[in-house]
């Protein structure tokens, strides 16, 4: 995966595997501190102590029938290649986090690339969640939410596709501004 935002993806796309009704997904870059940090939360089934191992180092665990995908393990081996550290907090019936953090300024740190191709493949998803998005920018802060966005415009009478269109419309207008600022 060549940026964080096919990583966020991926991750994201295993909280709607879980049922997520809600995910949250952080961004905080802090120059002063050297650090970029990416959590991604849901409220979704949550995993077993034993799961969450094996998910984590699916080559250690050798001894499987069941097929481990690599979604986790690409992203924690992203993050320790830019001196940074990889967390999953899971409990089952409550939900999983998902922290990675990098050293912002890491020759081998991966570009954010297309957060906003990201957020509208996640609303786009034919399982409806509700969906927040913060990117932290030293004191500037980007907030998107899903379900503020949807009831706003499903009061004006927009359809879903509507949504998704002005979706990626606002997101490019307001996200790309907020990053060049
Ligand atoms: N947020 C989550 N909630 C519940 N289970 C999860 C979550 N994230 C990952 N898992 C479990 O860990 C497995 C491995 O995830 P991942 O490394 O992304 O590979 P893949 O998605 O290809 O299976 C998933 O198949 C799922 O069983
Ligand atoms: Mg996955």
């Amino acid at each position: 995966m060549d940026d964080l935002s096919l990583h966020i993806l991926d991750i994201a796309e295993n909280s709607i595997n879980a049922g997520a009704q809600n995910i949250t997904i952080k961004i905080i870059e802090d120059t002063n501190k050297d650090l970029l940090m990416i959590e991604i939360a849901d409220d979704g089934k949550g995993m077993e102590k034993e799961v969450v191992e094996k998910v984590t180092n699916p080559f250690i665990t050798s001894r499987t029938t069941r097929k481990v995908g690599l979604g986790i393990p690409l992203l924690k081996l992203a993050a320790e290649n830019c001196d940074g550290n990889f967390e999953i907090n899971s409990e089952k019936g409550i939900g999983t986090t998902v922290k990675a953090s990098f050293k912002l300024s890491h020759i081998d740190r991966q570009p954010l690339g297309d957060i906003v191709g990201t957020i509208l493949a996640l609303l786009a998803n034919e399982h409806k969640f509700n969906l927040k998005f913060y990117h932290q920018k030293d004191e500037n802060l980007f907030e998107f939410d899903s379900k503020e966005f949807r009831t706003l415009l499903k009061q004006m009478d927009i359809d879903e596709n509507g949504v998704i269109s002005i979706a990626n419309k606002y997101l490019k207008e307001n996200y790309n501004n907020f990053k060049t600022n």
